[in-house]
């Protein structure tokens, strides 16, 4: 398979009229894409929910093999949205997770799963994707590798497009890496609480600490050397559809320092696919790179995955979905080691819980069909999401699956 999942463009979204939708264009597109939906569906707890938009009330119910769309309110659960947030998650540019994560779910009866299950039923139908059912994601390359850097990119691809994600091990120096660890106390002083591109995040003896430095390329000339070197770009060429490094300057890498026992704020996230607040169908995949300034395991902060969870339409976050056949994988690291994930793999950092540890952060994307249309959407949302790394949290030595 290609990682190239976009089945969308921006500038050809269009205003949704919440009863034409429920009234017409929804019943259509469930009828039509009912093979992609049942199996699914059929192992999904669907609940009767009502979607309530400015005030007017529509039940979806699951029925043996089928789903109804009926005008009024009944069943366990029911959320209340705007028109914009309806417009917003059948274009396929929000999710419930952002509205969970920015405290705009407005819930009255049931909860985020209710709304999670149902969101896989709306997602089949209006992008023609299979909902995940038990036993359709296989591999043919294994689970677990680790590369180095004289692999080929073709071994490389093909693993990444079977298991959503790469180990390479050894792509910097102990040296490289030691420079970039040097760069943290220098770049910390320009970062300070309230700037977007500082994340804080308060352990259990009450210190806030700075967690996350944001354009850290800024105040490290030995992090932009990094990343501008071929061994690095290579990266952007293995999926083989035109990847390049789309995060403006300023913005191209963010520096992670894990700190042990964080009781508030966001160090660690729990399990999510990148594209979780919404957007896959115009951007997945892109590949988001970790650089492993200090290594890391079990104890320190390591990455985890879930194999094959790019190839599923499953709930993506915050946790691993209840009952899903595919089994999280851990990715320890040594220093100078790369991770590599897809947008759409479900993945979450470990708590630490004997010693910290500092990670890069940094990626390649597709180039919008639309750059323009895009921008205008992501700037849009980025009012909303940008209170997501203040309201998502998880004890040390979580797991969530
Ligand atoms: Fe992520």
């Amino acid at each position: 398979m290609s990682v190239d999942l976009r089945t969308r463009v921006d500038s050809e979204q269009v205003p949704v009229d919440a009863g034409l939708f429920f009234r017409e264009l929804l019943p259509l597109r469930l009828a039509e894409h009912r093979a992609l939906i049942a199996p699914g569906a059929s192992e999904l707890r669907l609940v009767d929910f009502c979607i309530e938009t400015d005030g007017e009330p529509w039940t979806l119910a699951w029925n043996d093999d089928r789903v109804s769309v009926t005008p009024g309110h009944r069943g366990e659960a029911r959320v209340r949205l705007d028109a914009a947030q309806l417009s917003d998650i059948v274009n396929d540019q929000s999710t419930p997770v952002a509205l969970m994560s920015n405290k705009l779910l407005d819930m009255p009866e049931g909860g985020l799963p209710d709304f999670l299950n149902w969101w896989l039923v709306l997602r089949a139908a209006l992008d023609g994707r299979r909902i995940h059912a038990r036993g359709d994601v296989t591999f043919s390359n294994g689970l677990r590798r680790s590369f180095t850097p004289g692999d080929s990119d073709e071994s490389m691809r093909a693993f990444l497009e079977d298991a959503g994600y790469l180990h390479i091990r050894g792509l910097f120096s102990e040296a490289e890496m030691a420079a970039v660890a040097a760069d943290f106390p220098k770049a910390a002083p320009h970062y300070e609480k309230g700037d977007p591109k500082a994340w804080f995040a308060t352990t259990q003896d009450g210190v806030d600490r700075l967690v996350r430095m944001e354009g850290f390329e800024r105040y490290s000339e030995a992090t932009v050397q990094l990343i501008d070197d071929e061994r690095f770009r290579r990266i952007g060429s293995i999926p083989g559809i035109g990847h390049t490094q789309v995060r403006k300057p300023g913005a191209r890498v963010g520096a992670l320092s894990k700190p042990i026992g964080v009781v508030k704020g966001i160090s660690d996230v729990p399990w999510h696919k990148d594209c979780s607040l919404g957007r896959h169908s115009y951007e997945c995949c892109s590949l988001t790179v970790g650089i492993s300034v200090t290594g890391a395991d079990a104890d320190s902060g390591q990455l985890r995955v879930v194999p094959g969870s790019h190839r599923a339409l499953v709930w993506p976050a915050p946790c691993v979905q209840p009952g899903l056949d595919l089994e999280p994988v851990d990715l320890p690291t040594g220093v100078g080691d790369v991770t590599v994930h897809l947008s759409c793999t479900l993945h979450m950092s470990q708590p630490p819980v004997h010693r910290t540890r500092k990670v890069l952060y940094t990626g390649f994307g597709q180039r919008a069909a639309d750059p323009e249309a895009a921008d205008l959407n992501r700037q849009r949302l980025q009012a909303v999401r940008s209170k997501t790394h203040t309201s998502v949290s998880q004890e040390p030595g979580y797991l969530g699956d």
